[in-house]
C-alpha cells in the first residue's frame, strides 16, 4: 500500500502542519525546437513524474512571523530567498494577496545537477502546500500558470504526472502514461552534475535530431521504450562536456540486464535505463563506487491530490 500525504494536528506555535512527498521527473524524450530571442529554448518533451523524491514538512507560521524559514539536510542547498521554495511562497503571496509565512524542512534524496528537476519539484510542492495551508484559494490551473513564472520545468508537476511539454517547458498538456506505470527504471548518476544553462549554451543546433515530438509521443505509446525513440538533444553538449557520461551510457546499453532503452534525462547528468531496475555488475567496479544508483517507477496523481510517497521509502 502507498502512503499518502498526511496531515497532522496543529501545534501551539502555528497553524496546521502538512507533510508532502516532492517527487522528481524524467524526460522520456527531449527535442530542442529552436533558440528564442529571450535566450530560452522552445522544447518538445515528454516529461514523466517518478517516485524518487524528497520529503517536505510544512508549517503555517503564526501571524507575527516576519519571514519564511527553510531548513535542509543536504549541505550546499541555499536556504535563503534564492531557493526556489522561497520563490514559490513569494509567488503564492503576490498572486493571492495572502500574508501567510511558512516554515519548511526539506529532506533531500534527489541529487543536484541531475536533470531530475529536484529543485523544481520542491518549488511545485511548496506552491501546492501553501495553497492547501491557506484553504485552497487557488485552482490547480492557477498554480500551474504561476509555476511557469518561477521556472521552466515546475509546471509539469501540476499535470497528472505524464505531460507533453512545449514552450520553455511550461506549456503542459496531460497525456496518458505512454508506458505501464510498473515499468522498472534504473537511474545512474555520476558524482559530477551538469548546469542547465551551460548545457543549453553548448548545444550545437546543427547537431540536433530531426524527430518530431508528436510522432515520438505516438510511437512511444505504440512501440514501447525502444532505443530509437529515446531522443535527447541535450546529450550532445552533455557528452561533449563529460565524455565519461557517454561511456557510461554505452556501457549500460551493452552490459545492462536487458534494458530496452538507455538515455540521459533533462540536461543531465543522470542516465535513465528502462526495463529493469537491477544495477548491472560492472557498477561494482571501484571506478563507479561513488555513483548515485536508484530504482524508480513512473507515477501519476489523482485530480485534487498531490503525489503519494512510495511505500518502499524512495
Ligand atoms: O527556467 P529555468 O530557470 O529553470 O532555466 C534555467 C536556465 O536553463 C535558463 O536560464 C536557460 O539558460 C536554460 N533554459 C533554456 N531553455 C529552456 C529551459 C531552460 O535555455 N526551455
Amino acid at each position: 500500500p502507498r502512503r499518502s500525504a498526511v496531515r497532522v494536528a496543529a501545534t501551539a506555535s502555528s497553524g496546521a502542519d502538512l507533510h508532502l512527498f516532492s517527487p522528481c521527473k524524467i524526460n522520456l524524450f527531449l527535442r530542442v525546437v529552436r533558440r528564442r530571442e529571450d535566450g530560452y529554448h522552445d522544447l518538445a518533451s515528454l516529461f514523466h513524474v517518478i517516485d524518487l523524491g524528497d520529503d517536505m514538512a510544512f508549517e503555517a507560521l503564526a501571524g507575527t512571523a516576519a519571514a519564511d524559514a527553510l531548513t535542509c539536510n543536504m549541505v550546499g542547498v541555499p536556504t535563503d530567498g534564492s531557493n526556489l521554495v522561497i520563490k514559490a511562497f513569494n509567488m503564492f503571496r503576490s498572486k493571492t494577496g495572502q500574508k501567510q509565512r511558512f516554515a519548511v524542512d526539506l529532506q533531500k534524496r534527489v541529487p543536484h545537477g541531475a536533470g531530475l528537476g529536484g529543485g523544481s519539484a520542491n518549488a511545485a510542492t511548496a506552491l501546492w502546500a501553501a495553497n492547501e495551508l491557506c484553504g485552497r484559494p487557488a485552482s490547480n490551473e492557477q498554480l500551474l500558470a504561476w509555476s511557469g513564472e518561477i521556472g521552466s520545468d515546475i509546471s509539469v508537476f501540476f499535470s497528472n504526472g505524464a505531460a507533453y511539454c512545449t514552450g520553455r517547458g511550461e506549456v503542459v498538456e496531460d497525456v496518458a502514461p505512454p508506458l505501464p506505470l510498473d515499468t522498472p527504471l534504473l537511474l545512474v548518476k555520476p558524482p559530477v552534475g551538469l548546469s542547465t544553462p551551460d548545457i543549453f549554451r553548448a548545444l550545437d543546433l546543427n547537431r540536433r535530431s530531426t524527430a518530431d515530438g508528436r510522432e515520438l509521443l505516438a510511437r512511444l505509446a505504440a512501440e514501447g521504450a525502444v532505443q530509437e525513440l529515446a531522443v535527447n538533444d541535450l546529450e550532445q553538449p552533455a557528452f561533449d562536456r563529460l565524455p565519461a557520461l557517454l561511456a557510461l551510457k554505452q556501457r549500460l546499453q551493452a552490459e545492462g540486464p536487458g534494458f530496452s532503452s538507455v538515455f540521459m534525462t533533462g540536461s543531465g547528468s543522470t542516465i535513465v535505463c528502462v526495463g529493469a531496475d537491477e544495477p548491472p555488475a560492472f557498477l561494482q567496479e571501484a571506478q563507479y563506487s561513488d555513483m548515485f544508483v536508484s530504482p524508480a517507477r513512473l507515477i501519476t496523481r489523482q485530480p485534487g491530490e498531490w503525489y503519494a510517497a512510495p511505500a518502499r521509502g524512495g
